[in-house]
């Protein structure tokens, strides 16, 4: 479902060869092409599915002159979809009848014989004003939380995180469908929304929904939205993700959690790349970029026959690995001084660093919940700090998990440790911390490789 769908356009008259005229005009521009012969066989099509604009002649063979059929047409078009463009056609240039139509809501007029440029122009610029104006009543019915959000800051200077950053300005731009695994409090939700950012769909919404918290009860109407009385509580209509979404990107965060009946229900409606709200038959055409995220290892849950392989394959056209702090320690400090600033600014306080106990014990800890714990013990030690720079005791980090008990570890799981810790505090510069250890280079080389750092 990446990319934009074809502008599907309902042409209504009830002459085959005005029909075909049109057909091939428009085809030939792009555009997919239903039409039908009757103000009745309209409504059904409208009734339906989703179309960019409606073509509508006033008069029918019932009654050819008045345009009383092609009014009615237009009235009841506007009560099954407000925003849907329709654009008149009037067989005798009756300016007039034209006229009345505009008044009551058709967005433009041609006279037949059309001028072929005329029509195009005028089919351009409504399918354009009418997709503004729907973006615009789906953003009225977004949450609170999206608005005034500003844009990322995604922090990464590591070796580790510069795939990250090369796959999220490479991939970002295009539609791919994007999977981003890693552990929890990696910045999984950030990269979905730098992707987005980057995109060239930036300006559409950027929806969340966290698919592992929906109970069952309320997963599609959640998802694809409802009509009043499509159950006991559907007071009245209400728009899905995917309809919010749409012309955006829909972030499906902790898709590892999905129950079968519930991935089955994601995946049919990713095949067709259309869905209906709860309690309606009228298919919605969904044109919204996949970003998903979890911290499974998901190729085991498919293994397992947890997660089902065709879903996947339609969600990982591209798949992003977040490494774990532990594993990019040059962004600690980093991420640290940007968290500080933030926590500042927030509880306005008089704190400008670390001391050096304090940036020893950030760069020695081993942030089992990687970046986001590490945003909270900054502000924990924000808060608590008494004078102008945090100190190690301000951060409230459980010490037990920075080093591991060396009564307990064996020669090996000593030797790496020290390696590693050595490795961090020298930056990851190699020689240095070879030096350091009195070890030569081959050496130190030698044993990296072994503990696979
Ligand atoms: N590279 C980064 N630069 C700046 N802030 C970051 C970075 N990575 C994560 N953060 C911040 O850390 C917090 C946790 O990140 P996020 O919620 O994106 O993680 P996650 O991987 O989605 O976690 P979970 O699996 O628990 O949902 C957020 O406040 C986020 O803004
Ligand atoms: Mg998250």
């Amino acid at each position: 479902m990446t990319g934009a769908p074809a502008h599907r356009i309902l042409i209504a008259d009830d002459h085959a060869d005005i029909i075909e005229a049109l057909r091939l005009l428009l085809k030939s521009e792009g555009y997919q092409i239903e039409a039908v012969k009757s103000p009745a066989a309209a409504l059904k099509a409208v009734e339906a599915r989703d179309f960019s604009l409606a073509l509508v002649d006033l008069n029918y063979t019932r009654d050819t002159t008045s345009g009383k059929e092609g009014l009615d047409l237009l009235a009841r078009i506007q009560t099954v979809d407000p925003t849907l463009p329709v654009v008149i056609m009037t067989a005798w240039a009756n300016v007039e009848l034209a006229v009345e139509a505009m008044r009551r809501g058709a967005k433009d007029f041609v006279s037949k014989p059309w001028e072929n440029l005329r029509l195009l122009a005028i089919v351009r610029s409504q399918i354009e004003l009418a997709g503004a104006v729907r973006a615009y009543r789906r953003l009225e019915q977004e949450n609170q939380l999206l608005r005034g959000r500003p844009g990322p800051a995604l922090i990464a200077q590591s070796a580790a995180m510069r795939p990250v950053l090369e796959l999220v300005a490479r991939v970002g731009p295009s539609d791919a469908n994007v999977l981003i695994t890693g552990e929890n409090g990696t910045g999984k939700g950030l990269v979905a929304q730098s992707i987005h950012a980057v995109s060239s769909r930036a300006a559409h919404p950027f929806i969340s929904v966290n698919m592992g918290g929906l109970p069952e009860g309320v997963f599609e109407s959640e998802l694809f939205g409802h009509v009043r009385g499509a159950f006991t509580d559907a007071k009245g209509d209400r728009a899905g993700r995917f309809e919010l979404a749409e012309g955006g990107t829909l972030f499906m965060d902790e898709i590892g959690n999905i129950p079968a009946a519930q991935q089955a229900k994601i995946l049919r409606a990713l095949e067709r790349g259309e869905f209906e709200r709860v309690g309606s038959s009228r298919t919605m055409r969904a044109n919204v970029r996949l970003i998903s995220a979890t911290n499974c290892d998901i190729a085991a849950e498919v293994a397992a026959g947890r997660f089902r392989q065709d879903l996947l394959f339609r969600l990982n056209t591209i798949q992003i690995h977040l490494p774990p702090l532990r594993e990019r320690r040059e962004d600690i400090e980093l991420l640290a001084q940007h968290f500080l600033k933030m926590h500042v600014e927030r509880y306005r306080k008089q704190v400008t660093g670390f001391d050096e106990g304090a940036a020893q014990a950030l760069r020695d800890y081993a942030w089992p919940g990687n970046v986001r714990e590490l945003n909270h013990a900054v502000e924990r030690a924000v808060l608590m700090a008494q004078g102008k720079a945090v100190r190690a005791s301000d951060l409230g980090l459980n010490a037990a998990a920075s080093s591991p008990k060396l009564d307990e570890m064996s020669l090996e799981e000593v030797e790496g440790f020290l390696i590693k810790k050595t490795l961090a505090r020298c930056d990851g510069n190699a020689r240095k911390a070879a030096e350091l250890l009195g070890l030569s280079r081959s050496a130190f080389y030698r044993r990296l490789e072994k503990y696979g750092l």
